[in-house]
């Protein structure tokens, strides 16, 4: 796949083939890879905790914030919840602030686990408090974003955006719909000098 199309299918999936494992082995390159990434005065502040243990991901789920818009869905249920979660946490020694550098990873690790043929969500709505207390994070390190990756149990297509209508919905067919602005209208034309 060219990295256009990596793009283009790098969508944000909230239901998953829970039973569906992803080899922590693979997991594990990705997250490794991210070592290439820029950084900010190359601070590199940023740590990974991977969580694919059953039981450890059950008192996590609980812990997720999911999809704001779509009203009337509390989340994925039993059998389509992600089988792999990524925390991202700044390492407070490293850097203050991980700025741009945790998007940059964030986008890296989804890109790559889209390239393999796994859907992702960048989670950043979670309970942080819960969650250092859970997995015994030392107070050296804030949580920033958990990344769900699996292998998606839904359809998602992205819409042409009408107006200033940003809000993603679900059609009664289950199919999750992504408006996103023409791509002309992120270019801002300056008058000629
Ligand atoms: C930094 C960041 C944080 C996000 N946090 C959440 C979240 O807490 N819960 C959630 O369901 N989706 C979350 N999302 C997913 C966005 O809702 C999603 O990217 C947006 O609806 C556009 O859909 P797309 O990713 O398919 O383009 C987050 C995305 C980003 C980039």
């Amino acid at each position: 796949m060219k990295i256009s199309q990596i793009l283009q299918a790098n969508r944000s999936f909230r239901r998953y083939l829970e039973e569906d494992k992803v080899p922590l082995q693979e997991a594990l390159r990705w997250v490794k890879n991210l070592r290439y990434t820029n950084s900010m005065r190359n601070a590199q502040p940023l740590k990974y905790i991977l969580v694919d243990k059953p039981t450890l991901l059950e008192k996590i789920y609980p812990l997720l914030r999911w999809a704001g818009y779509l009203k009337d869905w509390n989340g994925p249920e039993k059998g389509e919840r992600p089988p792999l979660l990524i925390v991202q946490l700044l390492d407070k020694d490293c850097s203050s602030t991980a700025r741009f550098d945790e998007g940059l990873q964030l986008s890296a690790l989804t890109l790559q686990a889209t390239e393999a043929g796994y859907g992702c969500c960048i989670l950043a709505a979670f309970d942080a408090s819960s969650l250092v207390s859970t997995l015994a994070i030392p107070s050296r390190f804030t949580p920033l974003a958990i990344v769900a990756i699996g292998h998606p149990k839904e359809h998602v297509v992205i819409e042409e955006q009408e107006g200033e209508n940003i809000k993603y919905f679900r059609s009664s067919d289950g199919i999750h719909h992504v408006p996103k602005r023409k791509a002309e209208e992120l270019i801002l034309t300056i008058p000629e000098a």
